[in-house]
Formats: structure tokens, C-alpha cells, sequence
């Protein structure tokens, strides 16, 4: 039983980088508790029990025999989350990954499939998705008030350091195939590619270029992708991280019957038209969604420094968590819809290292 709140729903995190957000989420969270953390590392699992008053286990078989932990946060390297997800749920606890669901689609079948079996629920982290303007744009194009989507891309100009690709543990992780399942679109881009693909509609095929121009790693720091939605509208998928020193993250759609665009979540254009020809009522929408989407992005001033992410995001990922298992539904993000972003990545890595355009499936995953 959680110690402080009977009702609440005890957590524990593995992996603590990124991880350390999770624990703070958790800890903000209703109706949740962190119970304890897991790592490899000694140095990080001490930090976080002083910072976070937890338990800590060096190994995931330990911590998957502490009976207050129903449900796992794994932030671990991305290669490395279906190995730690499989077990966790095989040990009939609920997961939330962090993006991706892992490096490819064989390894993100095998975490869900694994999560469906044992009968958990398998939430993934993609917190863009949950901020309040993203939900209103994906009411305002699937409520038809763009019209017919012609066009959608997103850019994210953004700049790693060689430090950032030399660190993490174990050192280096970022930037290989093995364990980041790439290089920019993988793992920084992933979060635009998911919010576009999923206000779009989803993604029919992709023709992409890759490089590596400015770091010394074997995935991509520069890739741009031509891209056919399922709907037959036309976009470009292009991110970076070698625009030093880290610019924006941008992001169009074009409609029949308006243009949306965001620079860093926050909304520089909103031109819906109105069917009655109002121009003044328009421009006075337009205004309205400047003025409330003007700064408030709460999850997104990674662009040179990956841990200057916000937890807003995480903390509704948790909560949702905690009320999927109390009405026994889906996760808001659950592992099926999160498996399109991989399918993305992988067929971007395709086409570039084969020159062709790649078809995606047909609508099998969500988002
Ligand atoms: N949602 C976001 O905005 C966001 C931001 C940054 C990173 N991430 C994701 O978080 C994950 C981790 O990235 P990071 O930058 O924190 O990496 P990191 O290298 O800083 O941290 C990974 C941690 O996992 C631990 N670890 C590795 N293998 C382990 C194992 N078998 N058991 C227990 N602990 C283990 C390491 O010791 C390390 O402390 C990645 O999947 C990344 O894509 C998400």
C-alpha cells in the first residue's frame, strides 16, 4: 500500500535522466505515488532518493518485487524500453513508456502485444498531443472548419551539442540505431511527427534525404521528408539538430477554408473562414487564439537544451493513468496509437538509405 494516500496509485520510474521529470510528475500528480525509483547508475539512484524521499532498486527484477508498485514510468534508452516493458508487464504492472515506443516496430509489436497479454495497459508519452492547443486544433481540422487538408509540414530547427551525444548512460546511446532508433527524427523530432501525422490524419508514404553534417554519429542530424497523408494532402517533415544555437519548432496545415501555424507552441496564425463571410469575426478568432496560445507552451523549450522540458505534460499522462485503471479503459495515448511515430521513423530511415519513396500500411495503428 502507497504510504501516504491508501487510494493512490503507486509508481515507480527506471531511468533517471529524463526519468527525474516522471518522479516530479508523479509527485504532482492526483492519486498518485512515487514508491521508488530504478537504476544502474548508484550516484543517480541516491540524488533521487534524497530529492525524492523514495525507495531505489539497482535492478528492474528488484524493484518488480516490491508489491506497492503498481505501475512503471520507464525512461530508460529508447532500445532498451520493450526489454524493461515486457518484463514489467509480464510482472502484471501497468506501463508508461516514454517516446518512442523503442527503436523499431518489431520491438514496439512486442511491448504491446506483451502488455496486451498479460492484460495491462500501456500508456506512452507524447506529451505534445495532450497541450490544450493541440487538442483544439485536432477539434477545429477534424471538425471540418479547415475543409479539405491540402498541406501540413513541420519543422524543427533545433542543436545538440557533441557533449549531449557523448553523455547519457551508457555514454554515446544517442544518435546510434541500436539503442535511440536513430538520430534527429527519432528522437527529437518524434514529438512533431506524432502531432502532425495525428492532426493530419496519418501518414500514406514518405520520400526522405538524411545526414549526418555537424556530429560525429551514425543516425541522421539532419533529415527532410516529403510526405503523402492519408487524406492525399502533401507535406514535409524536416528536423534538425545542428542549427546551432537552436531555433524554432514550427508547424503549418493548410485547408480548403483556413491555415493554422505555430511557432514553438505558441499560434502566430489562425485564419479560419467563416462561411458567412465575416471578416471582422475572423480576424477577431485569429486575435483570440494569439492572445491564448501567446507563451504558454508548457512542454517545449528543448531546442538547445533537452532537459529544459516541462512536466505539465507528464503530470496528465500520470493522472490519466491513474484513472484508466480506476475505470478500467485505454490510456489517452495508449501503445497502439503511439506505434504510427515509429512506423514514420522507420520508413524515413528506408527511404533514405534506399533513395525510393516508402508506402506506409494502411491505417492498422492509431494516430
Ligand atoms: N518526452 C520527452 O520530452 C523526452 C525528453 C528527453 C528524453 N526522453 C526519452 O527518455 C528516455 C531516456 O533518455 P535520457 O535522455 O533521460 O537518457 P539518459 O542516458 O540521461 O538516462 C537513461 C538512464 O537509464 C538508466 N538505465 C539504463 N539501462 C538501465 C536498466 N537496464 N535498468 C535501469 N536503469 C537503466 C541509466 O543509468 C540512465 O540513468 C529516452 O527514450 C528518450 O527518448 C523523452
Amino acid at each position: 500500500m502507497p504510504k501516504n494516500d491508501p487510494d493512490a496509485v503507486g509508481f515507480a520510474v527506471v531511468g533517471l535522466g529524463m526519468g527525474r521529470h516522471h518522479c516530479r510528475s508523479i509527485r504532482a500528480a492526483k492519486g498518485a505515488e512515487l514508491i521508488a525509483v530504478c537504476d544502474l547508475d548508484a550516484g543517480r539512484r541516491e540524488q533521487a532518493v534524497k530529492d525524492f524521499g523514495c525507495k531505489a532498486y539497482a535492478s528492474v527484477d528488484e524493484l518488480l518485487q516490491d508489491t506497492d508498485v503498481q505501475v512503471v514510468n520507464i525512461a530508460v534508452p529508447t532500445g532498451l524500453h520493450a526489454d524493461v516493458g515486457i518484463k514489467v508487464a509480464q510482472a502484471g504492472r501497468h506501463v508508461i513508456c516514454e517516446k518512442p515506443l523503442d527503436v523499431n516496430l518489431e520491438k514496439a509489436d512486442a511491448l504491446i502485444a506483451a502488455c496486451r497479454d498479460h492484460g495491462v495497459k500501456l500508456a506512452s508519452i507524447f506529451q505534445r498531443r495532450l497541450h490544450p492547443l493541440s487538442r483544439q486544433i485536432k477539434e477545429t481540422v477534424d471538425g471540418g472548419r479547415l475543409g479539405t487538408l491540402h498541406y501540413a509540414d513541420i519543422h524543427l530547427y533545433w542543436y545538440r551539442t557533441d557533449a549531449y551525444y557523448a553523455g547519457g548512460i551508457p555514454p554515446g546511446w544517442r544518435g546510434t540505431f541500436a539503442l535511440d532508433g536513430g538520430g534527429a527524427c527519432m528522437n527529437q523530432g518524434i514529438h512533431s511527427i506524432d502531432l502532425i501525422s495525428w492532426l493530419a490524419g496519418g501518414v500514406a508514404s514518405v520520400y526522405a534525404k538524411t545526414g549526418a553534417f555537424t556530429h560525429h554519429i551514425e543516425a541522421e542530424d539532419v533529415g527532410t521528408v516529403l510526405v503523402t497523408f492519408r487524406n492525399g494532402a502533401l507535406g514535409n517533415i524536416t528536423c534538425t539538430t545542428s542549427a546551432y544555437p537552436g531555433l524554432t519548432n514550427d508547424l503549418h496545415l493548410f485547408g480548403s477554408k483556413g491555415s493554422i501555424a505555430l511557432s514553438d507552441e505558441k499560434v502566430t496564425a489562425w485564419r479560419v473562414r467563416r462561411d458567412d463571410g465575416d471578416e471582422a469575426s475572423e480576424k477577431a478568432e485569429e486575435r483570440a487564439m494569439m492572445d491564448r496560445y501567446s507563451g504558454c507552451g508548457s512542454d517545449s523549450s528543448g531546442a538547445a537544451d533537452p532537459l529544459a522540458v516541462g512536466f505539465d505534460g507528464h503530470t496528465v499522462h500520470v493522472e490519466d493513468m491513474v484513472q484508466a485503471i480506476r475505470e478500467d479503459r485505454e490510456p489517452i495515448i495508449a501503445g497502439t496509437d503511439a506505434r504510427h511515430a515509429v512506423e514514420i521513423c522507420a520508413a524515413i530511415q528506408q527511404s533514405a538509405a534506399s533513395g525510393k519513396e516508402i508506402t506506409l500500411a494502411p491505417n492498422l495503428s492509431g494516430g
